[in-house]
């Protein structure tokens, strides 16, 4: 079976041009760990990559090349096979270096020469975001951005500053060194393949796009939930908070996908265009205009699975007075005509109840009174989009329930990736960097769009910022504190819980 897979996906994915070196700073970190050094073992694997291709990791820790190697088989050895491996080992590299400092830089350059002649270049920052200038301007001191016979791409990791301010000067310094399209901004949340299908689902299906608006749908939800604490991201974590974490970006762009208006063409331009307009009509979500509007939590301990997990406060020495929320309820509205007055709830957080990504879309109940006047409640259609884990769609209808009553239920109609498709999802990181290689910008938000979404949460970052706010403590595995749930029943709704029986086989 997994021969046969990857077979296919070679034959999907082109084999990128070499000699290709990347360039991978930040080689140690988390997310170095946890995506991206294995979707580019799987790349390679896949025959992407070809035997010419080098990876120079750069991070602070001390480590020789071999060290190195020994470290990266150690994070893909649940995947490794001993063949794939020993090619894979042969190609990895590693400097040590501080990246604000423009010595390391020369050092990395000479490594590079000492390896290769000449080919395309591909750099992937992905190190705490206040770096990130540090680093541009070191490539420039060095002239890194250039390469004599080939391209440069250079991709980072959202957050993409840390608030609009900084967002735009790292735009600004961004286009100094490169152009726009060589820059690609990494939101992974636009390469899950529920993502991606949101426009087939949209606008190549008639029966959904007409109802897609404010007089049909009642309210839209958002919720990306993680059991997952911080990790050993502390540092890391409480600098930015849920906000920046995965507001700003991935609930953002998940909810522009949803939302905007459907595009001419496929041009990744035409696209961009509409995201950013969308993103552009949202209100901005200001917790001081707009008391109740968004509302704040920290996990406090709790147990998950079984286990006793500690609060974040006691994740590490220095978050033990920490008033960074770890998730956030909050209403958005769309200054459109077509969504005007139509509530968005979006909900997300470390440590819930449940891992789950989804979109809930709950239709207006039909307008009818014939089955009122018999006392049988019948509820609005409810279609849910199930990001992760098990992607699928589900759309719950009104049926009537056999017998010889006459009763209704609400039942699922469902379509699950797994058992409809005789093939694995590309993981969201191996499409990313295997779009960027090729060149294709389409699921990658531009810098437009970026500042328009920092647009919207600005003023809760202010709020956060200024004051002495407590965030409301949450029991680690509940759905959140009990303000969550007060932000929805002021106007009469609840949250959808997410099911864990939606396509789970
Ligand atoms: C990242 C966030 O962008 O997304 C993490 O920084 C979060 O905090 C992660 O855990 C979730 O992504 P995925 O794909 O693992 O669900």
């Amino acid at each position: 079976m997994a021969a046969k897979l990857s077979l296919k996906l070679k034959n999907f994915m082109q084999p990128i041009r070499p000699p290709l070196t990347i360039f991978l700073l930040g080689a140690t970190g988390d997310l170095a760990k946890k995506k991206i050094l294995p979707a580019i073992f799987q790349l390679f694997k896949k025959g992407v990559l070809s035997n010419n291709f080098q990876l120079i990791g750069m991070a602070r820790r001390p480590m020789t090349h071999q060290q190195f190697q020994n470290y990266v088989n150690k994070i893909v050895s649940p995947i490794v096979k001993d063949a794939d491996w020993s090619k894979f080992s042969q190609n990895l590299f590693y400097v040590s270096g501080d990246l604000t400092n423009a010595e390391s830089y020369k050092e990395l350059k000479h490594c590079h020469q000492q390896l290769q002649a000449c080919g395309n270049h591909l750099w992937y920052v992905a190190t705490l975001p206040k770096l990130y200038l540090d680093v541009i301007r070191n490539i420039k001191e060095l002239s890194l951005e250039k390469t004599a016979c080939g391209w440069t791409k250079f991709l980072l990791e959202k957050p993409f500053g840390t608030d609009l301010v900084s967002s735009q000067l790292l735009n600004r310094e961004l286009l100094q060194v490169f152009a726009e399209d060589q820059i690609y901004r990494i939101d992974h949340f636009l390469a899950k393949e529920t993502i991606q299908n949101l426009m087939v689902f949209r606008f190549g299906n008639g029966i959904f796009e007409h109802l897609w608006n404010r007089h049909h749908v009642d309210n839209i939800q958002i919720t990306v939930a993680e059991q997952m604490g911080i990790n050993e991201r502390a540092d890391f974590y409480d600098s930015i908070g849920v906000v920046r974490d995965v507001v700003q970006n991935h609930l953002l762009q998940m909810l522009t996908m949803t939302l905007m208006e459907e595009p001419v063409d496929l041009q990744p331009k035409t696209i961009h265009t509409h995201r950013m307009q969308f993103l552009s009509q949202l209100e901005v979500l200001d917790p001081i205009t707009n008391p109740g509007k968004v509302v704040f939590g920290q996990y406090d301990q709790g147990t998950l699975d079984g286990k006793l997990v500690k609060a974040y406060r006691q994740e590490a020495a220095e978050l033990s007075n920490s008033l960074t929320p770890t998730a956030i309820a909050a209403k958005l509205c769309v200054n459109s005509k077509r969504w005007q007055g139509t509530p968005i709830y979006l909900r997300a957080g470390k440590r819930l109840a449940q891992s789950v990504a989804e979109i809930t879309i709950q239709f207006k109940e039909p307008i009818n009174e014939m089955f009122k006047k018999h006392g049988i409640v019948q509820r609005g259609n409810l279609l849910t989009l199930r990001i992760q884990p098990n992607e699928g769609v589900v759309l719950r209808m009104n049926v009537k329930k056999p017998g010889l009553d006459l009763n209704m239920s609400q039942v699922p109609m469902q379509f699950c990736y797994k058992s409809e498709f005789q093939m694995g999802l590309v993981e969201a990181y191996q499409k990313l960097i295997y779009d960027a290689a090729q060149g294709d910008p389409t699921l990658f938000p531009q810098a437009l769009d970026i500042e328009a979404s920092w647009r919207v949460i600005q003023p809760t970052l202010d709020y956060l910022q200024d004051g002495d706010h407590q965030p409301d403590l949450y029991r680690a595995g509940s759905w959140g504190p009990p303000s969550f749930a007060k932000l929805l029943a002021r106007d009469n709704r609840h949250w959808s819980e997410p099911s864990p029986g939606i396509c789970n086989f």
